[in-house]
């Protein structure tokens, strides 16, 4: 079976963005693939946060998950900081990675502007490798995202070659390796519609938990009636009628694809059952995060053997 692994950042509140581009896909997948997926906490410190509601907004993300449908019986859904190797292999894999990669990623550019340019941590610009370690920890075949992690996407497949020629094959060999490739490359998901839903307020930029006004987006957790209304009041324009592809109505297009695409129920019933019961949740996150460990412990040995380091 072909291995996919995704996941979601535990900031802000989840909306219809991450669920048409990614969870809704997951969804999908989990029958037909070995999935596996997490929170990814250790993301969510590269900007300044919020101390006291980090653990909070992990379960509720973990709680989406499981409410949109994804099942455990089927998918291993774990918090990226439980299984240790991901912090592990990113400090490895970043002595492989050019700073040039990393200075020129849209998003690093994007958020540090945002964020007072030379006063951000360091880990927004190696936000990147974590990412990657995230992908190559599970020498996963496929991963499902959103078109704004396509860049994040490429790096990794550009890191993944070069340690596999770095440190793989004979050199690996010499050292009492396998040989051949130390992580597979993986390929991007991105799905045809819903790829990029964009902010209810301005069709030109995209749909964000970070967006200052949640005006600007549908939350999975909004009420029927607020959704309602931020429909009602979101950005239309004056042409006459409705069309796709007009790069004159961003709105308009954004609209009718969200409206395309649309076809579940809402699912803040299943929600509310699975936050409450907290013992449920954990008992699934550690199970998630056991399973996981034991695919991420082998790659990371393996990158340590073939780093030529001392066995332990
Ligand atoms: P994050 O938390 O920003 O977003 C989670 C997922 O939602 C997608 N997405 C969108 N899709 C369509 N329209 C939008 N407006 C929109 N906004 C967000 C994203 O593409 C993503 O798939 N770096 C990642 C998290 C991550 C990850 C990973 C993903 C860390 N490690 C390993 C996959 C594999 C992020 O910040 O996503």
């Amino acid at each position: 079976k072909k291995r996919i692994v995704s996941g979601v950042q535990p900031t802000g509140s989840i909306h219809l963005g991450n669920y048409l581009g990614a969870i809704k896909n997951w969804v999908s997948l989990q029958d037909k693939y070995e999935t596996l997926f997490f929170i990814v906490d250790l993301h969510a410190i590269t900007l300044p946060y919020d101390v006291q509601q980090l653990s909070k907004a992990t379960r509720d993300t973990a709680a989406l998950y499981l409410a949109c449908g994804i099942d455990t019986s089927k998918a291993s859904v774990f918090v990226q900081s439980h299984v240790r190797a991901h912090v592990e292999l990113m400090w490895l894999l970043s002595s492989a990675t050019p700073i040039g990669w990393l200075n020129r990623m849209i998003q690093f550019k994007e958020k540090s502007r945002k964020a007072g340019g030379e006063n951000v941590g360091v880990a927004l610009l190696t936000y990147p490798v974590l990412m990657a370690s995230d992908i190559l920890l599970y020498q996963s075949d496929l991963v499902p995202v959103g078109e704004d992690q396509k860049q994040h996407l490429e790096l990794t497949r550009e890191l993944a070659e070069r340690v596999n020629h770095l440190y793989g094959g004979r050199k690996w060999k010499k050292l009492g390796g396998r040989g051949g490739s130390i992580f597979k490359v993986p390929e991007p998901l991105i799905p045809p519609a819903g790829a990029r839903v964009m902010s209810l307020t301005d069709g030109l930029s995209k749909m964000s938990k970070s967006a200052p006004s949640d005006q600007s987006r549908i939350n999975l957790l909004d009420s029927k009636d607020a959704i309602a209304n931020k429909i009602k009041r979101c950005k239309t324009d004056s042409f006459p009628g409705l069309e796709f592809d007009n790069a004159d109505r961003p709105e308009c297009n954004n609209l009718l694809s969200i409206y395309q695409i649309i076809t579940n129920k809402t699912k803040e019933t299943r929600y509310e059952e699975i936050i409450s019961d907290t013992g449920y949740l954990d008992q699934v996150l550690a199970e998630g995060a056991s399973k996981a460990s034991d695919i991420a412990d082998k790659t990371v040995s393996n990158v340590y053997q073939a780093m030529g380091f001392l066995r332990r």
